[in-house]
């Protein structure tokens, strides 16, 4: 495989300005990243910080109701709320290690902000989130929570105003940023090393889910399930099981309002081949190139583009895609709600729907869904659809 690459996908497609910081960053992965200093200290922060390993839950109620066996792999129990905690702690590590005194980041629902604002904070550096104007207003919770943890928010007023505009300011500071700042990327998209750093940083979910699944059951699930904005929180879950041909893995893009011609952000879904931030994938555009809107109700899943290796395992066969809108994530996250006591994020719920979705198809089959995060921060979001069902 060429360097940086998955199959067909991947790559560094960026100007000269930011290719040494990015191979700077490998270097430290080729180095730091590998040695047992760096995995030893990342595992305790992980235990001790994190709160790993996360626990993984049976649904009795809603797998009675279904007729499908119900498995959660925990990441909203984790600190800060989400997956994305095992990315920024992982990052900022290294990134301190590197000598850098800032981590830079952008954010679309606002849980890699707050998460790398924490990893910020406790390894006693700087912090500047870029976050696009619709999304602070939808994510006001978690804007206070990153100012509150010391982080500088800057909201972008560009394009869409969502996550794809953040990435595209981001990028454009660390140029000028690179000698004392680390850009900690958010999901497994963008120029390569981040697609493979993220993977790596994210693996702990499916190696976990995997071995506790093993003990449970004294065998694999049959299906592994996972939201896909970027792809960080799937491709963690989906790693471990790659080898196991018997496991179908299903990432589970988003829809928006489901409508013919609507706004949507499901690239691996509608998308075709083309070149965003920084890495060859799929992503939704123009027939000359130029970058649709995407839409979500939930707003980590706003994002035209996806990471390189979800088009790479698409093209092989070994993942396949589903979608799921806006209205059947909603009620997916009033169903786990009410039926065993878990309020996912909306990201989440786009996972839980796909089962739900498809219960007819998964009769009697065990599925383990990825819960990426919970879903305090979407509780202004969903609050007039709970109150119908009053
Ligand atoms: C809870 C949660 N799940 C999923 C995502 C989507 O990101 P990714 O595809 O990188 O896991 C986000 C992004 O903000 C999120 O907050």
């Amino acid at each position: 495989m060429k360097k940086g690459y998955f199959g067909d996908y991947g790559g560094q497609f960026v100007p000269e300005l930011l290719m040494p910081p990015l191979l700077e960053l490998e270097q430290a992965m080729d180095t730091i990243m590998v040695s047992k200093e760096f995995q030893d200290e990342f595992a305790a922060l992980l235990k001790e910080c994190v709160g790993r390993p996360s626990a993984l839950t049976f649904c009795p109620n809603l797998s009675h109701d279904i007729g499908v066996n119900l498995w959660l792999k925990r990441e909203d129990l984790n600190h800060t709320g989400a997956h994305k905690i095992n990315n920024t702690l992982g990052q900022a590590l290294l990134a301190k290690k590197m000598g850098k005194k800032m981590l830079l980041t952008e954010t679309g629902a606002g849980m890699n902000g707050v998460a790398t604002a924490t990893a910020a904070a406790m390894m006693d550096m700087g912090c500047k989130v870029y976050m696009g104007a619709v999304d602070v207003e939808r994510q006001s919770l978690n804007v206070r929570r990153m100012e509150l943890l010391g982080a500088e928010v800057v909201a972008v007023e560009s394009g869409t105003r969502t996550l794809k505009d953040a990435i595209n300011e981001a990028l454009r500071c660390w140029i000028s940023t690179q000698e004392t700042t680390h850009y900690c990327f958010g999901t497994a998209a963008g120029p390569h090393p981040f697609p493979l750093l993220v993977r790596e940083l994210q693996a702990v979910v499916g190696r976990e889910a995997r071995m506790q699944y093993v003990e449970r059951n004294g065998a694999l699930p049959d299906v592994v399930c996972a939201c896909v904005g970027g792809g960080s929180n799937a491709i963690g879950a989906f790693h471990a099981f790659v080898p196991d041909e018997s496991v179908q893995l299903v990432g589970v893009e988003a829809a928006g309002t489901g409508e013919p011609g609507c706004f949507n952000s499901a690239p691996l879904n509608l998308g075709t081949d083309g070149v965003l931030h920084g890495t060859k994938s799929k992503l939704l555009q123009t027939d000359d190139g130029q970058i649709m809107p995407s839409h979500s109700v939930a707003a980590g899943l706003d994002y035209p583009g996806v990471g390189p290796e979800h088009a790479a395992l698409q093209a092989a066969g070994r993942a396949i895609y589903g979608s799921v809108n806006d209205e059947q994530a909603l009620n997916a996250f009033k169903t786990l709600s009410r039926r065993e006591g878990i309020i996912p994020a909306l990201e989440s719920s786009h996972a839980v729907a796909w089962v739900l979705e498809n219960a007819d198809k998964l009769q009697g089959k065990n599925v383990l869904v990825n819960l990426s995060g919970r879903g305090d921060k979407d509780m202004d979001i969903v609050e007039h659809v709970l109150d119908q069902g009053e």
